[in-house]
């Protein structure tokens, strides 16, 4: 199985998400299961070349004691639809812009993470609100859903 966190920039929330993730995944023993994470904008992104993980979002995955390796934004493609089981983004944005790219959803692999717990709320973007510490507590509830999801 492969899933893919989507958000805006992809140096915030969706590699949060993916190394949140690829934690609880671990701590499960769980292997057969990829993870990944990809923008739908290229707002950072600067002549091809990807930005790292935001410092703050390092700061906090950090702090959880969540291991990370090096991450480069990079953006989603049309194609990764196919790649992929599960997509998953962040917040309304991010679905109307992900469901754009991938010209529709006939397999109903799109989500908002939040979904994995019973909730239509957005997670919203700490690059604006600044609260880092939020984004984590929703990102890791939404991933421990998504997990008991997969099990089942
Ligand atoms: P993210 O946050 O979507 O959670 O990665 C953002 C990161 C960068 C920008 C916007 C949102 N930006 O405009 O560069």
């Amino acid at each position: 199985m492969k899933i893919l966190f989507v958000c805006h920039g992809n140096i915030c929330r969706s590699p949060m998400a993916e190394f949140v993730m690829k934690n609880l995944l671990a701590k499960e023993n769980i292997k057969d299961i990829e993870v990944d994470s990809k923008a739908t904008t290229s707002d950072a992104i600067h002549n091809g070349i990807g930005m790292p993980m935001d410092i703050r979002t390092r700061r906090v995955l950090d702090k959880n004691h969540i291991p990370y390796t090096v991450h480069q934004a990079s953006l989603m493609t049309k194609d990764d639809y196919q790649k992929y089981d599960y997509l998953i983004c962040m917040d309304e944005e991010n679905f109307m812009d992900m469901n754009r790219i991938t010209g529709g959803d006939p397999e109903r692999k799109e989500y908002k993470l939040l979904y994995f717990i019973d909730k239509s709320d957005d997670i919203d973007d700490p690059w604006y609100t600044g609260d880092f510490d939020e984004a984590y507590c929703e990102i890791a509830t939404g991933c421990e859903g998504l997990l008991k999801k997969i099990k089942k």
